[in-house]
């Protein structure tokens, strides 16, 4: 049920952003070009995956869905070309393909992130299928600024930089990961909830929990599998983190302490899940593959 649902999502979220993406050849041309690069075919697409289901569960219809998943999708691509800059993590290989700044050039990198970055704050203002009132697209623009600026990915990932080359204690590891991977994935699920006309608030103080354990959890899979994953298979160089001396869970906890604990946050999940009066079986399936997946 999971693969053929997320498959469904998948390929849904790839038609939306296709249509919202700027039609390639337009001008400025290499710019355009490399937003579509950057976004179009690949990823798991997990965040705009827990957007339509968290808000399908809410009893949103899908089709009000497409605008925040995409928004958050532009958002996380955005984060991707930027980590990958030679001033950041300094990688050569995202999504099986060469990253942006190695197949454009580092200015055309930088200003596909910036505008990937606005083009998502314009769909949840204008997107016409998104038929939420004001009131709920403002606490939209609000929830997505806050999770991507100083105070979620962006400080977190400033947070990382200044942590490459010492040794974090476990406090400030987790702090760390939560805002720069998990406050989108748990942003993902707060748009989900605000598309759904009446959602009841106990229900999305659960789900939120939720998706703060799975967030965490999707980071710390992320550096097991920097360690023991194959580049083939994740699409990004394995090992990266090491090289570049990366403060990680396995760093600090090795390879069996950070499993355990995402697993032991996988639990944290299920727990709030279980506590939902709803149809929770697919969210739950969805933080299992996190913390198992391979890629
Ligand atoms: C990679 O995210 C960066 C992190 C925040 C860990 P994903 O693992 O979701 O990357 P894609 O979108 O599937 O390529
Ligand atoms: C990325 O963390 C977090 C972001 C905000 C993009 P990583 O630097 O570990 O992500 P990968 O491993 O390059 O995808
Ligand atoms: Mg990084
Ligand atoms: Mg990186
Ligand atoms: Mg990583």
């Amino acid at each position: 049920m999971l693969r053929e649902r997320m498959k469904r999502y998948q390929a849904r979220c790839e038609e939306a952003l296709e249509a919202r993406l700027p039609t390639p050849g337009t001008l400025p041309a290499r710019l355009h070009d490399a937003m579509r690069y950057a976004t179009l075919g690949g990823g798991k697409r997990i965040r705009p995956v827990l957007v339509y289901a968290a808000g399908e569960m809410l009893g949103a219809p899908l089709d009000t869905l497409d605008g925040p998943a995409c928004a958050l999708e532009l958002i996380h691509a955005y984060s991707l070309i930027h980590d990958d800059l030679p001033a950041m993590d300094d990688d050569d290989l995202r999504r099986n393909k060469p990253t942006v700044h190695k197949a454009f050039d580092e200015a055309t990198a930088i200003l596909a992130g910036d505008a990937l970055q606005t083009h998502a704050f314009y769909l949840l203002a204008h997107d016409p299928t998104l038929t939420a009132p004001a009131e709920a697209r403002l606490r939209m623009v609000e929830a997505l600024a806050l999770a991507a600026g100083s105070r979620g990915m962006c400080g977190g990932q400033a947070l990382d930089l200044a942590a490459t080359g010492q040794r974090l204690d476990v406090v400030e590891l987790e702090d760390m990961h939560i805002h720069k991977t998990g406050a989108l994935i748990r942003a993902a699920v707060t748009l989900g909830a605000l598309t759904a006309p009446h959602a009841p608030e106990e229900t999305v103080a659960r789900l939120d929990h939720y998706a703060k354990c799975i967030g965490l959890a999707f980071q710390i899979r992320d550096d097991i599998l920097d360690v023991e994953g194959e580049t083939s298979l994740l699409g990004k160089p394995a090992g990266s983190d090491q090289a570049h001396d990366k403060a990680t869970y396995p760093a600090l906890l090795g390879l069996q302490g950070a499993k355990d604990r995402a697993l032991e946050l996988h639990r944290e999940a299920e727990a709030s899940l279980a506590a939902i009066d709803g149809d929770t079986a697919f969210l739950l399936q969805l933080s299992e593959f996190i913390v198992e997946r391979m890629s």
